[in-house]
């Protein structure tokens, strides 16, 4: 059989609660991209507060829930990649880590997802001498958090194709991509831009979800982001020819998403003097 380069996905929009993941059904996704608001960073209290979750546990509890719902939509053998960070901040005992990614670890296997080997994003620093701590003598000072996390997870079992399945053979990736990606530190991929229009987003760079969806998803599979942000995932999966579906509970986020996909759908549909039959000259 032919092999088709893939063509542009089709995206999904759905203002709504990570949670509950509304209208995804059960089974329906075959590969989770995303990365929450992580507990414990100055950006997010607000967000976490008025979700009533004022403290570490209660806010990776509302997270659970997410991974959850996640599992619930996710097909047997589908993947769950989380991007998250760890976080600095003082207690009554003074400076500490609060460990997101080891907590996300624990709640993701405590709700039945099989833990896979994860990836480490050594994020470019523009300050490469910033340093937690005063001076030079020990044993005071703290080592600093330059890597996020890519936690990896399979819901149950192997996925199996049949023997010589084309969307399969369509979405092979080459050594030299294997070679980058499959490899445990991943310094190589900038930070996006954290703005748009003045307002901070959390967005990640465009190649974390690219290799991710090229790593864990075939041709035509349906890629689910439930912390759906700035689309970044939703994009790149329309891109590689991976159907989208993007949760977002902020309403104005959700309007500029919808006016992406209809853009997106408009510019993928053959205009009507292309689709027209040609007259002969
Ligand atoms: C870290 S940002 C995701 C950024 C995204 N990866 C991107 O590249 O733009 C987290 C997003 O989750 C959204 N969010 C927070 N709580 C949510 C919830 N309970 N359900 C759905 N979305 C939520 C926030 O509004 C924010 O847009």
């Amino acid at each position: 059989m032919a092999l088709e380069a893939p063509a542009g996905g089709r995206v999904r929009i759905i203002e709504g609660d990570a949670a509950r993941l509304p209208t995804v059904g059960d089974g329906s996704v075959d590969l989770v991209v995303t990365s929450p608001p992580y507990p414990m960073i100055p950006m997010w209290d607000a967000a976490f507060d008025r979700a009533g979750a004022p403290d570490f546990e209660t806010r990776h509890l509302l997270l659970d829930s997410a991974w959850a719902a996640c599992r619930r939509a996710l097909r047997p053998g589908g993947i769950l990649a989380i991007n998250i960070g760890d976080a600095l901040r003082g207690d009554a005992q003074g400076f500490r880590l609060w460990s997101n990614h080891a907590r996300v670890m624990v709640g993701c296997e405590r709700l039945g997802f099989r833990p896979l080997p994860y990836l480490l994003w050594k994020k470019p620093t523009n300050r490469p001498n910033a340093f937690l701590g005063s001076g030079f003598d020990p044993p005071n000072a703290y080592v600093t958090l330059d890597c996020e996390f890519i936690l990896l997870f399979r819901n149950g079992a192997l996925r199996r194709f049949p023997k010589g399945d084309p969307r399969r053979a369509v979405s092979r990736y080459s050594k030299a991509d294997r070679d980058r990606w499959f490899s445990q530190v991943w310094g190589d991929v900038r930070a996006a831009r954290q703005e748009t229009e003045g307002r901070r987003t959390g967005a990640f760079p465009p190649e974390l979800p690219e290799r991710l969806i090229r790593m864990f998803s075939v041709v035509g599979d349906t890629v689910l982001d439930p912390f759906a942000g700035t689309g970044t995932t939703l994009w790149a999966a329309s891109r590689l020819g991976r159907d989208a579906v993007g949760v977002e509970i902020d309403p104005d986020l959700c309007a500029a998403l919808r006016a992406r996909a209809d853009r997106l759908r408009a510019a993928v549909r053959p205009a009507p003097e292309d689709a027209a039959p040609r007259s002969p000259r």
